[in-house]
């Protein structure tokens, strides 16, 4: 059935391998994102039995239920990344090994939610270099020291080090300044406390280039200190998404969004009639292409991120869509395509996201 997403198994294995000796070579450990495909569970079972992956990490708990269990009968860790609901607090400690947080409102939840579960449940301390998302502002050193201290008088709660995040928010890349300022921090917990931090969090897939394995930059600058990296879009689409390069050994066609052909017909470009908004409010805008060959998918932005979608086909292509039905232009294409035809698509991260987590979208292996 489509529409349908099509993952690549071994090209997977091959990104995870690639990813996974980079980060292993500059000593860190490596958290695998996996809300990027919704937890599948094929790909799950991948990262379980790679050895180069540590921990498994997602932003919701409802995908590490689904394979907290596995995932620990093997020896890893499982890590919530989004900072926790209060009304989950529950099975947070239930299902993730650890998780980031910012404010002593939920650790003081947490603490008690691992107290009633008899567990100790360990915590990141997030702090923000500036990229304006989740974190204690790290020039309020202050309100840090007094939140560790806090921390470390509660008997169910460890806490297991710091990290940051850049880029997904403030779009800020990760650099040796910025990530020398975590390191740090963690040097002057450590020295004020008398305790030893085991992970100094170094961010996401836009710092994984500052271990010198792109061309932009042939050696390390990720500051000594920071020991994990967390990736999710280097591992699932090969890219560095600090600077928007390839990473070296990984492949990008490593899922296909498909989607069948329910009409095709010769029509104009330009709409007619008064112009007014289409179904999400907005004006459209529209090239005049004169007579063209329209194609309409039977997937629509409900399903799909037109603008996250590249079709392998070089002569078609999108110009638009609505919630059920995308539109493209075939007229280039060398295929003379037909209804009932299926036309595939390469993913951005934004794609990638919105056919993971669709229940539209049917999910199929090679
Ligand atoms: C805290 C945190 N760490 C890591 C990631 C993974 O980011 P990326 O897919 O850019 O590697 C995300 C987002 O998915 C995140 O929110």
């Amino acid at each position: 059935m489509y529409p349908r997403l099509v993952y690549d198994l071994t090209k997977l294995r091959q990104n995870l391998d690639a990813v996974s000796e980079t980060v292993h070579q500059g000593d860190c450990s490596m958290m695998v994102v996996t809300k990027g495909v919704c937890a599948d569970a094929r790909i799950v079972e991948l990262l379980i039995s790679h050895p180069g992956v540590d921990y498994l990490a997602d932003s919701r708990v409802k995908n590490l239920k689904t394979y907290a269990g596995k995932a620990r009968v093997a020896g890893k860790k499982t890590v919530l990344l989004r900072l926790p609901m209060l009304c989950e607090v529950a099975d947070v400690v239930r299902y993730a090994d650890l998780s980031f947080n910012s404010e002593l409102a939920t650790i003081r939840a947490l603490s008690e939610a691992a107290t009633e579960a008899d567990v100790v449940h360990n915590i990141l301390l997030m702090i923000d270099l500036g990229d304006l998302r989740e974190g204690i502002f790290f020039r309020d050193e202050e309100q840090i020291f007094q939140a560790v201290s806090e921390i470390l008088a509660m008997k169910h709660i460890h806490l297991q080090g710091v990290g940051v995040n850049l880029t997904c928010y403030g779009a800020i890349i990760p650099k040796n300044d910025n990530l020398s300022q975590l390191v740090e921090i963690a040097k002057k917990i450590e020295a004020r406390f008398g305790i030893e931090l085991q992970m100094v969090s170094g961010g996401n897939s836009s710092s994984i280039y500052l271990l010198g394995e792109n061309e932009a930059l042939k050696e390390r600058q990720l500051p000594a200190g920071i020991n994990n990296l967390r990736l999710g879009e280097s591992f699932l689409l090969g890219n560095d998404t600090a600077y928007e390069t390839k990473l070296p050994g990984t492949c990008s066609d490593t899922m296909l969004l498909e989607a069948q052909i329910v009409e095709l017909k010769e029509k104009p470009s330009l709409p007619i009639g008064e112009p007014g908004v289409d179904a999400f409010g907005q004006k459209p805008v529209y090239e005049d292409r004169g007579v063209i060959r329209r194609a309409i998918l039977a997937i629509g932005k409900q399903d799909a991120e037109p603008g996250s979608m590249t079709p392998i086909d070089p002569g078609i292509d999108i110009l638009g869509a609505s919630s059920d039905h995308l539109i493209v232009d075939v007229t280039r294409s060398k295929t003379e395509y037909k209804v009932g035809d299926v036309l595939s698509f390469t993913l951005g991260y934004g794609g990638m996201l919105k056919a993971a987590t669709s229940p539209y979208v049917e999910k199929g292996y090679r």
